[in-house]
């Protein structure tokens, strides 16, 4: 199983994006941090800024949807060209009904689970997905620690996926560095999302090269 790396804009200059995109390049996907101030108390960025990313990106978009009224909003993120449109489980009215809008706008689908939230009332929603994602962080900020309480989580996502015999990425987000990667692989993950652990560096494709080949040793 050969790994992911996503790195997070959330880590990047705002202002400058174009050019924080350009400097990972060498990255299987960009994650993109959409949060509204209400399912997380923290706000960046929406559908007009996403859809010149998608634009000018030389990589495809993950798209983190940390907002509220996920119903409404998730399939605009498709319609834009998002490569996945991921949703969290917590503020979907209708989440088999919602995958399936996305899946029809030819994105893939994410459905995300707070650390608080367990795998196991979801199991049967496997096959509507494309990636289950496993928060390692409360969502939210950029920079917070690696929470190993998540491991067992992580096993468990791992075990139900290959049990099901469905196609599904297992992403884990938060915490991510040279220091948590092996663990959240052993544990089963393959798609890593990265923010701090890139952008923060001198050199942003370098940090994904090092992560990459830790994530696969
Ligand atoms: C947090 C976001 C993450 C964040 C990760 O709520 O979903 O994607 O950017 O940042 P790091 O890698 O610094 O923990
Ligand atoms: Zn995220």
């Amino acid at each position: 199983m050969s790994c992911a790396i996503h790195p997070s804009i959330l880590s990047a200059d705002f202002v400058n994006l174009e050019t924080e995109l350009a400097r990972i390049s060498n990255a299987d996907a960009v994650h993109v941090d959409v949060m509204d101030n209400h399912f997380v108390p923290n706000l960046t960025l929406g559908l007009p800024v996403v859809s010149r990313i998608q634009q000018v990106s030389p990589v495809p978009l993950d798209v983190h949807l940390m907002i509220s009224e996920v119903d409404r909003w998730a399939p605009e993120y498709a319609e834009l060209g998002a490569a996945s449109v991921t949703f969290h489980v917590e503020a979907s009215a209708a989440p088999i009904r919602l995958a399936r809008e996305i899946r029809q706008r030819g994105a893939k689908v994410g459905m995300a689970l707070r650390p608080a939230t367990p795998v196991g009332p979801y199991l049967d929603l496997l096959a509507e997905l494309d990636l289950l994602l496993v928060m390692t962080v409360e969502p939210g900020f950029g920079g917070q620690a690696f929470l190993d309480v998540m491991l067992p989580k992580i096993r468990r996502a791992r075990a139900a996926i290959d049990g099901s015999g469905a196609q599904l990425s297992l992403q884990v987000d938060g915490g991510i560095s040279a220091d948590t990667i092996q663990r959240a692989a052993e544990a089963g993950a393959d798609v890593f999302v990265a923010g701090s652990a890139v952008y923060n560096t001198p050199d942003p494709a370098t940090a994904i090269t090092q992560l990459r080949n830790l994530g696969n040793s």
